[in-house]
């Protein structure tokens, strides 16, 4: 047995520490084994807060879903979890294990499984005070002992900053990529700055920027209006050579859709939000692409009782035979 990792109980017998290294040890091993199965993580993160992560994250997830990827949705906002929410998913994990040990996420459908420290809490209200260590903890065991099985992608909703969240993500998923939410006012892009330089500091590869809010479309024409700045988003991806990955405008329904948990931005349509969503999620595939082989299906997801995009309006799709 090794020294004590907190040098403070100078045992080198199976003692409290020894036994405390070998359950960090075994965790290790489980987290590995689970990195192993997914494809490609992708840490949505900003300096800033309130730019839109949590909203890109869930549309991305389900954007990526509908597209017959298998996904996950792991929020690691643990004192502001808005995830499951913004789903609309109001299930609450009990705790209960599988026969391997492991806790079954939520499923939000066939493609997509989502966790949140939200949908293990009693009261959704009470605030979580939680320092470091302990959401290290949190964030290792959402990884460590979920059934995430196979996945093409894993999308990690990230807290505003570079705190620690965020690290724990980059020195326990070694190959997570960053993707990096700005919206084009100076201020955001001078703290999202601090975000791209954090992801140089810790080797954390960056898959590119994407410029939300930007513009804003008029609800009753569809018109966008460039009420903020746009562009500053693009400029940093030159400034720190990566990808830039679009512009999504402001949209009233997003916010609308965010607040009733039927996220907008992936829902398919014609606005210009919706479409410019849609090219984000290309690059973004075609930044991360997983073999094609490995695409099960093509048919747009839905949740059952919806539409399933068949044109016979509001059905279920997994009793539609369109
Ligand atoms: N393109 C958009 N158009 C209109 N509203 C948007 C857009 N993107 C996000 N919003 C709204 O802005 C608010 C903040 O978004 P969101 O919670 O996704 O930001 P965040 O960066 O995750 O915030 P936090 O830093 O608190 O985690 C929400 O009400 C959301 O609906
Ligand atoms: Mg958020
Ligand atoms: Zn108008």
């Amino acid at each position: 047995m090794s020294k004590c990792s907190s040098g403070t109980c100078g045992s080198k017998k199976a003692s409290g520490c020894g036994s405390a290294e070998a359950a960090a040890a075994q965790q290790n091993t489980a987290i590995a084994a689970s990195l192993d199965r997914i494809k490609n993580k992708i840490l949505v993160m900003s300096g800033k807060g309130g730019v839109g992560k949590s909203t890109i994250a869930v549309n991305l997830a389900l954007g990526l879903a509908g597209k017959g990827y298998r996904v996950g949705l792991m929020d690691v906002d643990l004192h502001g979890p808005d995830v499951v929410r913004m789903l609309g998913l109001s299930g609450r994990m009990d705790g209960a294990r599988t026969k391997d040990g492991k806790m079954p996420p939520l499923q939000y459908n066939d493609q997509l499984k989502v966790i949140s420290l939200e949908s293990m809490m009693e009261n959704r209200d009470e605030p979580i005070i939680w320092r470091g260590p302990l959401k290290n903890q949190a964030i290792r065991q959402f990884i460590a002992d979920v059934n995430w099985g196979d996945l093409d992608y894993l999308i990690i909703d990230a807290p505003p900053g570079t705190g620690d969240e965020p690290m724990t993500v980059a020195h326990t998923i070694k190959d997570a990529k960053a993707l990096v939410v700005t919206t084009p006012q100076n201020i955001a892009l001078a703290d999202v700055r601090k975000s791209m330089n954090f992801c140089k500091h810790v080797s954390m590869k960056i898959i590119g920027i994407v410029e939300n809010m930007s513009g804003f479309v008029c609800p009753h024409c569809d018109k966008t209006v460039d009420i903020f700045k746009t562009g500053g988003g693009e400029q940093l991806a030159h400034e720190f050579s990566v990808p830039f990955l679009g512009s999504i405008p402001v949209d009233p329904r997003v916010v609308i859709a965010g607040d009733d948990g039927i996220p907008y931005l992936s829902s398919g349509g014609t606005s210009p939000a919706i479409q410019a969503f849609a090219e984000f999620l290309v690059r973004v595939e075609k930044e991360l692409p997983v073999n094609v082989g490995a695409i099960p299906m093509v048919k747009p997801l839905a949740k059952a009782g919806s539409s399933c995009g068949c044109g016979s309006g509001p059905c279920n799709p997994t009793t539609c035979d369109c």
